[in-house]
């Protein structure tokens, strides 16, 4: 029997039941489906609309079509169900027999699918936040490991100013932070319970929302029903985090993958994380971290696609909205692989340090230190950053090092302000003094990066500890 049989006569045809249907991606929303049925039914039985039996019975008969459903998915999907919550109603009525027919009173699929879906996006964040949490353990892991090898900086992917290699990953560990932080807050707006809004005006029964609310672990009823059934604007947040979250960790896999190359030498993959070539034998390819940098894509695309969904849509329910699950499901799944799939790319890489380290003091990326030094000698900033520019290009004629030219040929390349260089010059171009200059809060000294690592540390364990109590 399908749901709304009465007002039909005809059937509907194949191709709409194909096109129309909903089940092959929504069964995976029955947990939450029975979830939020378990408390209807309960919420019904205090509203005196069912006795304590029928709310006993239909519980049992809910946890068992669930309990089915979950020894046997593919019947699930074989059942010909226009969704999952018809799917479950049918099931329960087959087991309970006319009582499960009363399920249904004063709720509508309207309510229960935005509720289910906010019940599933809830899970998912917590998925999502304890894989940053293991991402950011193994960053923190790596800079412990490696935090104190030089590498180059860049800036338009020319080097730069030196920093350390803690300093860049400890960059990587912020920015999955603010991702961490962006689901904490869109949390908050998730968790709040639409049922009891009925199809659109709200519940004809004297229904304790409030009650209901508490019983599916959500924070507060919905304030409007108009509004509740029909924004999905709490799925845009979660695909706008998961967005901004590839895309962090499409930066991170292409830092990486540049490292990787002959040219760079930085690091070495792990065999467990690379690929070869049909072909070329010597080859050994990041497909890891490529996939990790491609995934933005997919994520991104999930964002617009509800993004345009959304936009312009009357209120309140259309079907339209039945779009909003696959873009999720498919975002966030992703989106967990990627951040599962980071961890070993990191745990088994392998740094290069007297690569790194050679290539942070190849003699250039200690100019600005030039000019500072020029600075502390009473010369003003301008008139020090051309001076350096001098001796660099005069560096460059004569194919050596900033630090490799002598005394002499300094102050001579240096024009007017030549007789400020003195011998201390050589110490301040060093690596060491062009890093531990860096000393000040955010900087890459190694004091400064030594103690954002252990604080990264602490804050990564207390998160472990949280989230492991919260899950007893
Ligand atoms: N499968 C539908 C969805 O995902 C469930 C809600 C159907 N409601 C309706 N009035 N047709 O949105």
């Amino acid at each position: 029997m399908a749901l709304y049989g009465g007002r039909f006569e005809g059937k509907q045809s194949p191709l709409f039941r194909a096109f129309n249907d909903s089940l092959r991606f929504d069964a995976r929303l029955i947990a939450q489906d029975v979830e939020g049925s378990i408390a209807w039914a309960s919420a019904l039985g205090r509203a005196g609309v069912l006795t304590e039996q029928d709310v006993f019975a239909l519980h049992a008969g809910l946890r068992a079509v669930l309990d089915a459903a979950q020894s046997e998915p593919a019947a699930v999907l074989a059942s010909g169900e226009e969704d999952v919550h018809s799917y479950v109603e049918r099931e329960l009525i087959a087991r309970v027999g006319e009582l499960g027919k009363r399920l249904h009173t004063g709720r509508s699929r309207n309510d229960q699918v935005a509720t289910d879906l906010r019940l599933w996006t809830r899970g998912r964040i917590a998925e999502l936040l304890d894989g940053l949490c293991t991402l950011r353990a193994a960053l923190v892991a790596l800079a412990e490991r490696d935090g104190q090898t030089p590498l180059p900086g860049y800036t338009h992917v020319q080097r730069g100013q030196p920093v350390l290699l803690g300093h860049w990953a400890l960059a990587y560990f912020e920015m999955l932070g603010r991702d961490a932080a962006r689901l904490h807050s869109a949390l908050e707006r998730v968790n709040i319970c639409p049922l009891g809004s009925g199809a659109l005006a709200g519940t004809a029964y004297r229904i304790d929302r409030h009650a209901l609310a508490t019983d599916l672990g959500f924070t507060a009823p919905s304030a409007n029903s108009l509004d509740a059934v029909s924004d999905r604007d709490f799925v845009f947040e979660v695909l706008a985090a998961s967005a901004l979250c590839s895309i962090h960790l499409s930066r991170l896999a292409e830092d990486l993958i540049l490292y990787t190359t002959s040219e760079f030498g930085f690091v070495t993959m792990d065999d467990a994380v690379t690929s070869g070539s049909s072909l070329m034998p010597q080859k050994k390819n990041p497909d890891a971290c490529e996939l990790l940098r491609a995934k933005s894509g997919r994520t991104l695309g999930a964002l617009v696609s509800l993004a345009t969904t959304l936009k312009g849509l009357p209120l309140a329910y259309n079907k339209d909205l039945q779009e909003d699950k696959e873009p999720l499901f498919d975002s966030t799944d992703h989106l967990l692989m990627c951040l599962r799939m980071a961890c070993p790319v990191l745990d088994t890489l392998k740094v290069h340090g007297a690569r790194t380290r050679a290539a942070a003091d190849d003699g250039f990326s200690a100019a600005t230190d030039l000019a500072d030094y020029l600075v502390r000698k009473g010369v003003p900033f301008r008139d020090a950053h051309h001076t350096a520019g001098l001796l660099t290009r005069r560096a460059l004629e004569l194919g050596v090092a900033l630090h490799a030219l002598s005394l002499e040929q300094m102050r001579q390349a240096a024009g007017p302000h030549g007789t400020r260089i003195e011998p201390d010059i050589f110490e301040a171009l060093s690596l060491e003094a062009t890093l531990s200059r860096r000393d000040v809060l955010g900087g890459t000294a190694p004091g400064r990066v030594a103690a954002a690592i252990v604080a990264a540390r602490a804050a990564v364990d207390a998160e472990h500890r949280a989230m492991t109590s919260a899950r007893k």
